[in-house]
């Protein structure tokens, strides 16, 4: 069923819809996302919006009526697909990776909660994907894999249930580990291996 995820009133009637002419749902992948490679010039700009409010907002619209019909339900599971430029600032992703950090706090926060309502909540962490979101990219990217194995990484760790599905593990343990480092190191590591 088509939908802009930017229309809260449309999300919410959509998840009426499907509950209505398919039953409830039993897990919801919250999938949509958008990138542009971005720069300060870009900052409050048009691509910019449109990044928080698909990624962000978009995401927020689904699960509100989700979580609000699985709570009725006492069961449900809901994932939601942010990504390893989550872990903190990257060049070019100025508001991609803040867009994704909001996601996983999000998902993190709401664990708490969810989890006591019999709600499993799971975040998808990807590094690079090959897809037209990242055909647009003109720098290297490491560890790139395919979207059937990317599709294959998330349904195992739909069956498996824990928190985070993070893919491909080099990657993301990588960007964990520099994450963890004295700010002075991260920037000096991730500008160094993106010739920034
Ligand atoms: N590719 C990667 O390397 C990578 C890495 C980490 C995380 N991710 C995340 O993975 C998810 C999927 O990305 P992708 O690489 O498959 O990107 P993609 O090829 O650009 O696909 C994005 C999808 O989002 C949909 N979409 C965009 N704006 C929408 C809106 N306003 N309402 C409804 N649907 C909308 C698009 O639908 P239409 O085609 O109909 O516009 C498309 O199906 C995103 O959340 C992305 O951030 C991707």
């Amino acid at each position: 069923m088509p939908g802009d995820v930017t229309d809260r009133t449309a999300m919410r009637d959509l998840v009426e819809l499907v509950e209505r002419e398919h039953g409830p749902v039993a897990l919801a992948f919250l999938n949509v996302g958008t990138y542009f490679p971005d720069s300060d010039d870009d900052i409050g700009g048009d691509g910019f919006r449109k990044t928080f409010a698909v990624n962000l907002d978009g995401t927020v619209n689904l699960i509100g009526p989700l979580v609000r019909a699985m709570k009725k339900r006492g069961r449900g599971q809901i994932a939601v697909n942010a990504s390893v430029a989550g872990y903190g600032g990257l060049p070019q992703s100025i508001a991609y990776s803040a867009s994704k950090s909001a996601l996983i706090a999000m998902c993190e926060a709401l664990k708490f909660d969810l989890d006591r309502l019999g709600i499993t909540i799971q975040l998808v962490c990807p590094g690079f994907v090959k897809t037209p979101l990242t055909d647009k990219n003109d720098f290297p990217m490491p560890f790139l894999i395919s979207v059937e194995e990317a599709g294959q990484r998330i349904v195992d760790g739909f069956q498996h249930g824990g928190f985070e599905i993070a893919f491909p593990k080099r990657m993301a343990w990588m960007l964990k580990l520099i994450n963890m480092l004295p700010y002075p190191v991260y920037f000096w590591l991730v500008g160094k291996s993106t010739g920034r």
